[in-house]
């Protein structure tokens, strides 16, 4: 059952494991036969709406901030609609200029997330087209929007959000490709290629979390680092910094995310022979690039753990460890690339004796300000 660990120790290790049936269970009813057509009910009154946005501003907390990122990434690329990601934290705040001509999405797993709510009356008082993404049905995110798109990833329970975040990505990928058809911005191959694509990330999914004896003997490597960098770029990017999110939220190590070719203006000064360097280098456009990213860390003596595209031969020369995902469409590798770094913050966490389902000084939802 949903409120049980069943065979796991953790609900967090359960849940990262339920991810292939999870993002299945997000698209199900949703794409059609033959990937004609993307169905999310929810939007069919406002679609109209959503069309004459001049703007897609998308907010959130946490995780559900970083879905957001790969969301902008996404709509940009292929609906070419300006999109603005925003903490909802610093958005209530900041006097954000926001018209009837915006539309604001508001990601929140929960949907009680106190910041998120606020931004959300805030939009609303602008005018603002506001649509929600959340897990929990019924939640005051999914009441209080004019309309919205249930995740349907069940009940989360570990603090670390897992499960939820493949969901969000899910949505994302799904809104942000009828956006494209609608809008004429895609051409028929591409959308029926990344449709097809994402109907065979559960099973990709599946091939990844094999992995997992692996990732813990890399995790026995580096569980007792004081820091940690996690690389990416584009797509990746959003997924670096989720990385260092669960590893910092867990196991409470300094981890930090950043985009890769930002390296050179900060984080390379921290390079040294104790710090594990976490680079999410799949084979896509950005390759190049990252694997000259990996030979600076080299060169400076830090540990590169590189997560890459099955049978990569160059990189498993090159960087320490390396964990394989099985190939994918570049816009949604983040599904399968932030499976595996799920797990090492997952066993690392463990072998430092942390409580990984209930990490100090968290909570699941922050309700209050
Ligand atoms: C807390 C949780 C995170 C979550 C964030 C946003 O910090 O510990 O896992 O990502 O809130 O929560 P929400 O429910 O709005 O997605």
């Amino acid at each position: 059952g949903e409120l049980d660990k069943g065979d796991f120790e953790h609900f967090m290790l359960k849940e990262i494991y339920e991810q292939p049936k999870t993002i299945e269970e997000t698209f199900r009813g949703r794409l059609k036969p033959e990937y004609s057509e993307i169905v999310l009910g929810g939007l069919l009154n406002v679609f109209p709406r959503i069309m004459e946005a001049e703007r897609i501003v998308i907010v959130g907390c946490g995780t559900s901030w970083h879905a957001a990122l790969i969301g902008e990434y996404m709509l940009e690329e292929y609906a070419r609609v300006p999109v603005e990601v925003e903490y909802a934290s610093e958005f209530r705040y900041r006097k954000p200029v926001l018209t009837e001509k915006d539309a604001v999405i508001f990601i929140s797993q929960s949907g009680e997330t106190a910041d998120t709510m606020a931004a959300l009356h805030l939009a609303k008082e602008k005018g603002a087209l506001v649509l929600g993404i959340c897990n929990v049905v019924g939640s005051s995110l999914s009441r209080e929007t004019d309309a919205g798109v249930y995740t349907h990833a069940g009940v989360e329970i570990g603090v670390a959000s897992t499960k939820a975040f493949t969901a969000q990505v899910t949505v994302l990928t799904m809104f942000a490709l009828k956006l494209a058809k609608a809008k004429g911005n895609i051409g028929e191959e591409e959308y029926q290629e990344l449709v097809k694509e994402l109907s065979q990330i559960p099973e990709k999914g599946k091939q990844v979390l094999e992995n997992n004896e692996a990732i813990k003997q890399v995790a026995e490597k580096y569980k007792d680092a004081v820091n940690a960098l996690y690389l990416g770029r584009g797509y990746l990017f959003p997924v670096a910094l989720e990385g260092a999110l669960k590893l910092k939220e867990i196991s409470y190590i300094h981890a930090e995310g950043y985009a890769a070719g930002e390296m050179k203006h900060g984080p390379i000064a921290l390079v040294d022979d104790n710090l594990p360097v976490v680079v999410v280098a799949p084979h896509d456009a950005y390759y190049e690039k990252i694997v000259s990213n990996i030979q600076e860390v080299k060169a400076r003596k830090g540990n590169v753990i590189a997560i890459v595209t099955e049978g990569d031969k160059g990189l498993k020369e090159m960087a320490n460890d390396v964990i394989e995902i099985p190939k994918s469409h570049p816009a949604l590798a983040p599904l399968l690339a932030v499976l595996p770094l799920q797990l090492l913050a997952y066993h690392i966490a463990l072998l430092r004796g942390c409580n990984v389902d209930q990490p100090r000084n968290l909570a699941k939802s922050v309700t209050v300000e």
